[in-house]
């Protein structure tokens, strides 16, 4: 028998999908600037859709949107929010309606993160986090409803994995991510009837992304790796956002489906357990400072 580690292979959805699957579709997607967002955005465009992104920093979604409207052959544009702002919101989503004339897709994937313990974190930290993450969330639920419904279109909610066990230096990320998921689940049986649909994607460890880069001991080490054998790739999410969003989906609601490569079965913890808790100095390190 082989000991050799399989590694699952890195694949594009258009390798999968007819790349006129969302053609005359329109996605609008909180954090759509930059990493894991980003990438979502960009393979709905490969497969025909307009975008609209949103985000805080005008700057770097000025030239996020000039890059995906260059790479993918359609047009995306920047809309300046920030999701703990309902007006903003508004107007972002006004913008995208008064270009394009329709929203059919909505990703909801602003968020903060960065490490502490809940005894090294100050209340306005944790509460930061929760009006970004789930009040962002809602803020942006509300701003679009209307139009999805008209399109019958659907959510996807960014989430994360961390909240399905304690995980150490996360309590602000657990806490936020467990109530979008409870939000998407609301979103689901309200406005299914409607033909609307609300799912969750929840990455573990992503490469390449702000999230990760947060753990500075990140590694290609396969030990305590994901059974699947690598760490997760953006096409991974990309991926199962293009078959979420697609009418390949269409029985599929209130669901989480979690891109991991398997690691959530897999009892480990990122900063080694229980020193960092026991000794946070010595793990000082490993930490990078905060957004
Ligand atoms: N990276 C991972 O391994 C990983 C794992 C699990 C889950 N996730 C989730 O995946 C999503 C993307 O993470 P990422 O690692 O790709 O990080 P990222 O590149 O930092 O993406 C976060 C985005 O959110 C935007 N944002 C932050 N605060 C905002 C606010 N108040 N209003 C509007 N936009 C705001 C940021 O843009 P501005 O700064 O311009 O506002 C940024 O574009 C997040 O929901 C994260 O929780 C990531």
């Amino acid at each position: 028998m082989s000991s050799r580690l399989v590694v699952a292979p890195v694949t594009s959805s258009t390798d999968v999908f007819r790349q006129d699957v969302f053609k005359g579709k329109v996605v609008f997607c909180t954090g759509g600037g930059s990493g894991i967002c980003k990438s979502m955005t960009e393979a709905m465009m490969r497969h025909g859709a307009n975008a609209a992104i949103a985000g805080r920093n005008l700057e770097k979604l000025t030239q996020s949107a000039h890059e995906l409207s260059r790479i993918t052959g359609q047009k995306c544009i920047p809309t300046q929010a920030d999701v703990r702002q309902p007006q903003q919101l508004k107007d972002a989503v006004a913008k995208t309606m008064a270009t394009f004339g329709r929203i059919d897709f909505v990703i909801c994937g602003a968020a903060g993160n960065f490490l502490a313990s809940i005894d090294g974190m100050s209340e306005n930290a944790f509460k930061t986090v929760i009006e970004i993450d789930t009040i962002g969330t809602f803020n942006t639920v509300k701003a679009t409803l209307p139009h999805v419904r008209a399109s019958h279109g659907s959510y996807i909610h960014v989430s994360a994995t961390l909240h399905y066990k304690g995980t150490p230096y996360q309590v602000h990320v657990s806490a936020a991510k467990a109530g979008v998921d409870a939000l998407s689940a609301v979103l689901a049986v309200e406005e299914g009837p409607r033909g609307v649909r609300s799912n969750v994607i929840a990455p573990g460890p992503i490469g390449n992304t702000e999230g990760l880069s947060r753990l500075s001991n990140q590694s290609s080490d396969s030990r305590n790796g994901p059974p699947l054998g690598r760490v997760g790739h953006l096409n991974d999410v990309a991926n199962a956002t293009v078959f979420l969003f697609s009418d390949a989906a269409s029985y599929i609601t209130g669901q989480v489906l979690p891109v991991d490569g398997g690691i959530e079965h897999l009892r480990t913890t990122q900063l080694p357990y229980p020193q960092s808790m026991l000794d946070p100095d010595s793990v000082k390190h490993m930490i990078k400072s905060r957004m």
